[in-house]
């Protein structure tokens, strides 16, 4: 896909990687559609970037992102890709037994990760693609998962969400191949954002010498992965690692 003049929706715009793809493939002539829980920064961040829009949504609710999918395509005529980026942490052991006392993860830390990280991919790759489909002119859907796809400390429901995001991008691609819609995925290693500087110092240091490159991700270079999966007309249906090597 070329990537001058065409629609593209990010989630999770307002701040990290998410930002930095909106600058990126702005930056090849693309208009954006930046959404994010957090209007104020979305809205501020989206006025700093040529033609581009703002939208408050929540991912994770279903009318609410029927109504901005809607929106987008009435603001902006079509849309042509989709990067599902927005993303949290609730990071925590399945169960913690010490001195005599059980403390287990509760379905609801674990559930709220599941419904933005999974659920909000979902509802959002449906309602792209459903314009996408209608439009007839097919486009390009981009899921970030993570390092943390194969199981990682302390995350059980990050990584189940994020090993569901290539799951969902696989099967998207042998669906929707019949639309000219095709999927991609980027597992980032650790990458340095707002979400990562929430982890304590150590364990931030030790992130970054787990590379054989010995230093953290920086957000423009998942950007370059995703405008590469836009701009390569093979690549669909797989996962891209951006992660300096690293392996947890
Ligand atoms: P971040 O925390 O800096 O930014 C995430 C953005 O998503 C925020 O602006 C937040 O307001 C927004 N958001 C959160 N919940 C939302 C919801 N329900 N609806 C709409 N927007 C919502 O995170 P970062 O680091 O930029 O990560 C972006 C994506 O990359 C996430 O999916 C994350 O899991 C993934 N990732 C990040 C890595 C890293 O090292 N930073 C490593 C691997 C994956």
């Amino acid at each position: 896909m070329d990537i001058n003049n065409k629609v593209i929706v990010i989630t999770g715009a307002a701040r990290g990687l998410g930002l930095a793809m909106a600058e990126h493939l702005a930056e090849k002539g693309a208009k954006i559609a930046l959404v994010d829980i957090d209007f104020d920064s979305v809205d501020h961040a989206a006025s700093m970037i040529t033609d581009a829009k703002g939208y408050a949504c929540n991912v994770s609710n279903e009318a609410d992102v029927e109504k901005l999918f809607q929106q987008i395509n009435n603001d902006f005529s079509r849309i042509d890709g989709l990067v599902n980026n927005a993303g949290i942490l609730r990071d925590g052991l399945l169960i913690k037994f010490k001195d005599g006392e059980m403390k287990k993860m509760s379905l609801d830390q674990f559930q709220s990760v599941i419904d933005v990280n999974l659920s909000g991919v979902f509802l959002c790759g449906r309602e792209a693609a459903s314009h996408m489909v209608q439009s007839g002119r097919g486009g390009v859907i981009v899921n970030i998962s993570s390092i943390s796809r194969a199981g990682n400390f302390g995350q059980t429901n990050y990584s189940a969400a994020k090993a569901g995001v290539v799951a969902m991008t696989t099967a998207w691609a042998q669906e929707l191949a019949r639309y000219d819609i095709r999927t991609g995925a980027i597992a980032p290693g650790f990458i340095e954002t707002e979400m990562t500087a929430q982890m304590p110092q150590k364990a931030y240091d030790q992130a970054a010498q787990m590379s054989p490159l010995k230093r953290m991700g920086t957000p423009q270079e998942i950007a370059q992965a995703v405008s590469f999966i836009f701009e390569n007309d093979f690549i669909s249906g797989r996962v891209i690692e951006v992660d300096g090597g690293t392996r947890i």
